[in-house]
């Protein structure tokens, strides 16, 4: 039998959307008239964003203490919940839409990217498999490539989409563990004898995200060696050298090099086609793969730009790149 809207808890609150109080969801026209009150919202907002603070005024704990401790046992009507947003929840908003936010990275919020993410939380996609949703595949091979084309990189480039440089790092690395001979994603890495201490190299303006991907990947940060770099903040590749010329002699096993096209700090670029020297004298001297991944998160599109592609010059030598061009 299916529940009547008075035997569910808050049947009785003035103001309540009868479409709310079933176990289902909205119907079509509630969403509807919700949906343009939203939309409505988010453009007044971006509208009038440079009026708001940069930066939240709120004090620690100021949100946490306006809403309920326990939850809720009765839903509120949609208003109230808008409502809450402009009294609870903005004033705790650090506005990265401001265009005075410089405090990292410019917005990635634009307005075709906000009506678009709309349309995939309808289509609620897992894209895990094509034929879980053929075009979610397919789309993200298509603009994948497109970019590939616009950093003017050749044809055997493939790639995917993540949730950002960090997770696209991490993944990097983990092909390049799993390019040893070490068997580790069977086997894994604890209680091994037989494995020699593993080494990841990259400049000491690298990302962070390069020293979590090695803690997450049982690397651990002593398996991060960071190069030392020259004046302008590129790494040095002599100094790459001789680090895994001395590892090898203590019987570490360079596994991967980490190079940045655009470091977070300064947007230095690391000299690609060096590094991609020093690999290739490394692999020849110690008969094993040493996987080069280059951190192009900031600066990679950048190369979009015809007359900045030098920035990119030795990528076809790497094995991975990560670009968010958003950035
Ligand atoms: C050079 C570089 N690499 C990686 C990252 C991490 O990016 P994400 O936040 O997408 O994980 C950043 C972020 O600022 C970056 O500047």
């Amino acid at each position: 039998m299916n529940p009547q809207p008075s035997d569910h808890p808050g049947a009785d609150t003035p103001g309540l959307d009868p479409a709310q109080l079933g176990v289902g969801d909205m119907d079509a026209e509630t969403f509807r008239r919700h949906g343009h009150a939203v939309i409505e919202w988010i453009a007044d907002y971006l509208d009038r964003v440079d009026d708001l603070p940069v930066r939240s005024r709120v004090t620690p704990g100021t949100v946490r203490g306006q809403l309920p401790a326990a939850p809720p046992e009765a839903p509120e009507p949609f208003e109230a919940a808008m409502a809450d947003l402009d009294r609870v929840l903005l004033p705790g908003i650090t506005h990265w839409n401001h265009p005075s936010f410089h405090g990292y990275f410019a917005i990635s919020g634009s307005a075709p990217g906000i009506l678009g993410e709309a349309l995939i939380a309808a289509l609620n996609v897992n894209g895990m498999l094509w034929r879980t949703s053929p075009s979610a595949t397919e789309l993200e091979e298509v603009v994948l490539d497109w970019l590939r084309q616009l950093l003017g990189m050749s044809e055997g480039w493939q790639g995917l989409l993540t949730d950002g440089a960090s997770t696209s790092t991490m993944l990097a690395l983990a092909g390049a563990r799993e390019r040893t001979d070490l068997d580790v994603r069977q086997r894994g890495l604890a209680g091994r004898s037989d494995l020699p201490l593993l080494r990841v190299y990259t400049s000491e303006q690298a990302h962070s995200s390069v020293e979590k991907a090695a803690i997450a990947l049982g690397l651990g940060r002593d398996g991060v060696r960071t190069i030392g770099v020259d004046d302008a903040f590129r790494m040095r590749p002599k100094e790459l050298a001789a680090a895994i010329e001395e590892d090898v002699r203590f019987g570490y096993r360079p596994i991967a090099i980490v190079a940045t096209v655009g470091t977070t700090a300064t947007t230095s670029v690391d000299p690609l086609p060096a590094i991609a020297d020093v690999r290739d004298a490394a692999v020849a001297e110690l008969g094993h793969p040493i996987w080069l991944h280059v951190d192009g998160a900031y600066g990679a599109a950048l190369a979009a730009c015809e007359e900045h592609r030098h920035i990119l010059d030795g990528i076809e030598r790497a094995d991975s790149l990560v670009s968010n061009p958003h950035k």
